[in-house]
């Protein structure tokens, strides 16, 4: 790979430039150029659907992370909307191996150029204890990147996704700060807060609001710069099958104690669903199921069904109504952006019309910062 790289920054250079270089798959050759866009409010959505993003909003969106269709580059750039790559690979030799990362690093920079792309967006979740190597080692990958890829486009954008707080979630004890000095910004994944169940194994929401909140301000609390956050939000919940002998319309769904990172119980017990999926179920008049409800304190939607495994389950979820105040939480703390995992999940050929009002006021409830 090493000797490849002075062409592959030549070229680079020139696709930079505005020199077209073969291969650009939009008609409008301009559109292959990467953005050249200074700080702006974020709104960052994930996604991977090759077919569903012709619904994606590039109205709202301003960065759209992972997804590679072609035309969908040329349409993104059309409306100012960034598209970034995925880091794939990332392992413990790319941290620690210095040849191994420098060959990791032209190969990322040769994809993110070849690819029109607008930047790089890193998504390593494995464990990391404070003692590790590890932590700075991760820093420094993300730095060399960034440096690398910036020399090519100034304007390419940088993410880190990182846990819903900087405590030790999942094991994940990151040089946070590092990470946030290194990048453009951190993606806050603030969902999936039930990995680690300490208390009673009982069936709760993905996103509680106070819970959102809290790891907003522990990042806050540890100096890193508002404007260095986006605070990203599920499009997705949980399906819980409560513990046999639950009733139907028990509040409480208890749930099967299945360790994580050194807790008794996690939502591995249960499995995750797109909120579209929740909406197909429980419009279906032939499952019994008790009403939605919106749980005050949490912030999120919860309703119980006989599935057809003759188990009670307990579904979490978030809508329009209660993604739109933790949404609002962008705003209150001068955040530098709202985000979504995933995009994808809103959409369902099979949907009926009807779900279309609903659609878009998902969309709404996340463009709590104007384009
Ligand atoms: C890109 O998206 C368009 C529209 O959905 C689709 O027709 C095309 O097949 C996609 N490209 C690939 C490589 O899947
Ligand atoms: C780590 O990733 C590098 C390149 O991304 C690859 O060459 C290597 O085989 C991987 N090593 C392990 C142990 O997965
Ligand atoms: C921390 O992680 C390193 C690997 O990076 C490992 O060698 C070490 O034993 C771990 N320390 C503790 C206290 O778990
Ligand atoms: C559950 O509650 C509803 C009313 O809230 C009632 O109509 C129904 O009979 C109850 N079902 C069971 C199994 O207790
Ligand atoms: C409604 O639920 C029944 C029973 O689980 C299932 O067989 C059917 O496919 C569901 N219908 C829809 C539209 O999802």
């Amino acid at each position: 790979m090493g000797q490849w790289r002075p062409i592959v920054l030549a070229l680079a250079v020139l696709a930079w430039s505005g020199v077209v270089v073969a291969g650009c798959p939009c008609e409008d050759a301009s559109l292959c150029q990467p953005l050249k866009l200074g700080p702006r409010k974020e709104v960052f959505g994930f996604g991977s659907s090759q077919a569903a993003w012709t619904e994606y909003r590039l109205d709202v969106l301003t960065t759209i992370a992972w997804n590679t269709n072609k035309t969908l580059l040329c349409e993104a750039h059309r409306a100012n909307v960034r598209v970034v790559a995925k880091a794939i690979n990332v392992n413990e030799t790319v941290f620690s191996d210095a040849a191994t990362q420098a060959a990791w690093i032209d190969a990322t920079v040769a994809m993110i150029t070849e690819n029109y792309l607008d930047g790089l967006n890193f998504d390593y979740e494995s464990p990391i204890n404070l003692s590790s190597p590890q932590r700075a080692q991760y820093v420094a990958l993300v730095n060399n990147a960034a440096r690398a890829i910036k020399k090519i486009n100034p304007f390419a954008q940088i993410s880190v996704d990182v846990a819903w707080g900087p405590y030790d979630v999942d094991g994940r004890n990151y040089d946070y700060v590092g990470l946030a000095a290194a990048a453009d910004l951190l993606f806050i994944m603030a969902y999936d807060t039930r990995s680690q169940i300490y208390g009673p194994c009982l069936a709760s929401a993905n996103t509680p609001l106070g819970t959102a909140e809290r790891g907003v301000q522990e990042y806050l609390a540890l100096g890193i710069p508002a404007s260095k956050l986006v605070l990203g939000l599920p499009w997705y919940g949980y399906d819980y099958p409560c513990v046999p002998n639950t009733q139907l319309n028990d509040t409480y769904c208890p749930i099967a104690a299945v360790p994580f990172q050194g807790a008794p119980c996690s939502d591995a017990a249960g499995r995750e669903y797109d909120w579209t999926v929740f909406q197909r179920l429980f419009r279906n008049a032939s499952v019994e199921q008790t009403t939605v409800r919106q749980d005050a304190l949490l912030v999120s939607k919860t309703f119980n069904y006989v599935s057809d495994d003759g188990l009670v389950h307990q579904v979490w979820f978030d809508d329009q109504a209660t993604l739109a105040p933790k949404f609002q939480l962008a705003r209150q703390y001068d955040l530098l952006g709202t985000g979504v995992w995933n995009i994808d999940c809103l959409y369902d050929p099979s949907a009926p019309a009807s779900q279309a009002g609903q659609v878009a006021a998902m969309w709404e409830a996340m463009a709590v910062f104007q384009h």
